[in-house]
């Protein structure tokens, strides 16, 4: 439950931060969740509550119902442009600013971080705002071939979107159940984890692979790790700095105390 006390940042965070030379960031849905989207997990309120993930976000899916696939994408595409970023969001793009070298890794494709102004981003599941060439022959021909590369922001209108390039179907640039990260985005997100001197792990669930590693991948390089969620996590009983409540209250405190 999330709890609405005040709250309490420790000296020894503030001087952390003030201190810390390479902050990483990870986010999950749950930054998200004050700007009215869906998490992933939590009851009630969870897309995967509502929707079968393996009926919509898997490449088998795609191949299957290609139409239904893109509308359950259009219809979270329109939920997250009638969203508004959140204080959250928006003190995230403040620390970047105050920090000489600051990195967010994020699993959300929602683009609320770009848009409350963070720029050093690592998009590790993609971004609804973005399509790319899926390889699938459009004549029906239920397989993948290989991929042109072609990427485009251009969400037109139309059940089916087709490669200007090739021709083949083009899908969501997210990464579905089944996929592997593309190895440069993970690789930046391993390094950056750890290299840091201070990790902050803010709203994710930490079940997902590889995203829930990094916040360990961290600590066994010494770093210092900060956890913000209303509900415990795996990564709990191992965060030196551990706030149980919103995202949206904790983070705008945080650099209040800190750069206020
Ligand atoms: P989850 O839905 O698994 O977890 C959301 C987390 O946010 C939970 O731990 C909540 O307790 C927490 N939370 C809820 N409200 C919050 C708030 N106001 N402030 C802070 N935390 C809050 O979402 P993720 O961990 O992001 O992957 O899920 C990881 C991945 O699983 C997603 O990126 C997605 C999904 O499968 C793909 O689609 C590849």
């Amino acid at each position: 439950m999330a709890s609405t006390s005040p709250v309490h940042v420790p000296d020894a965070l503030i001087a952390a931060l003030r201190q810390a030379k390479l902050v990483t960031v990870l986010t999950g849905a749950g930054i998200s969740a004050e700007s009215g989207i869906p998490t992933f997990r939590d009851s009630q309120t969870g897309l995967w509550a509502k929707y079968d993930p393996h009926e919509l976000a898997t490449p088998e899916a795609f191949l299957r119902s290609p139409g239904l696939v893109m509308e359950w994408y259009r219809w979270r595409r329109m939920l997250v442009g009638k969203a508004e970023p959140n204080p959250g969001h928006a003190a995230l793009a403040e620390m970047e600013r105050r920090l000489p070298n600051f990195t967010l890794i994020t699993q959300n494709v929602d683009g609320l971080h770009v848009r409350a102004g963070s720029r050093n981003i690592i998009e590790l599941h993609g971004s609804l705002q973005r399509l790319r060439c899926s390889g699938a022959n459009p004549s029906g021909e239920k397989r993948i071939t290989s991929t042109c590369g072609y990427t485009t922001d251009e969400w037109q209108d139309g059940e089916l979107l087709h490669c200007p390039r090739c021709g083949a179907l083009l899908r969501p640039d997210v990464v579905w159940f089944g996929e592997v990260l593309k190895a440069s985005t993970l690789e930046a997100a391993l390094r950056s984890s750890r290299e840091c001197n201070l990790f902050l792990s803010i709203g994710t669930s930490g079940v997902v692979e590889p995203a829930a590693s990094l916040p360990y991948e961290a600590l066994r390089a010494g770093a210092v790790m900060v956890e913000i969620n209303p509900n415990p996590t795996p990564l709990s009983v191992h965060s030196h700095f551990l706030f149980q409540q919103p995202a949206g209250q904790v983070l705008p405190t945080i650099v209040q105390a800190v750069w206020g």
